[in-house]
């Protein structure tokens, strides 16, 4: 990932929290996923009155990239209060799309102070497929 790749992935990030939906937890998220085309695509948390029905920044970025047609994702970043690290949900979400994946963690009232950390850390030992014996 270049520089102005992280700079766009972080701006991008916090430009969709912006359009967090979260009335109920009043937790808002953003994301934003870099492709091997060099496609930015966004993604905001979006609740629903159904709890359950939530749907994560991450999990809507990696959507949005997927249904523009790329799946080749190169880098990704989440903004929220506190740098959250994404849930597990998302973290198998993303293993599907990337094997190695960056992941920066941005701190909504910090931006200077970003946490970098890999899929690889946050997913070890992934489940990708029916075992081969
Ligand atoms: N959330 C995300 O969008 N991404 C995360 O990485 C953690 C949690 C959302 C789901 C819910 O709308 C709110 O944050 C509180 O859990």
């Amino acid at each position: 990932m270049t520089e102005q790749h992280r700079s766009q992935l972080i701006a991008a990030a916090l430009a969709a929290r912006q359009r967090a939906y979260a009335p109920y937890s009043k937790f808002s998220v953003g994301a934003a996923v870099l492709t091997s085309t060099g496609g930015l695509f966004l993604g905001c948390n979006i609740e629903n009155s159904s709890y359950g029905l939530t749907i994560c920044a991450e999990r809507a970025a990696i959507a949005n990239a997927v249904s523009a047609g790329n799946r080749e994702l190169i880098a990704l970043a989440i903004a929220s209060a506190g740098a959250v690290t994404p849930c597990g949900a998302c973290r198998q979400v993303m293993v599907e799309f990337a094997k190695n994946l960056p992941v920066l963690l941005i701190d909504a009232n910090q931006t200077d102070h970003i946490l970098e950390t890999n899929l690889s850390v946050l997913l070890p030992d992934a489940f990708t497929g029916p075992f081969v014996l």
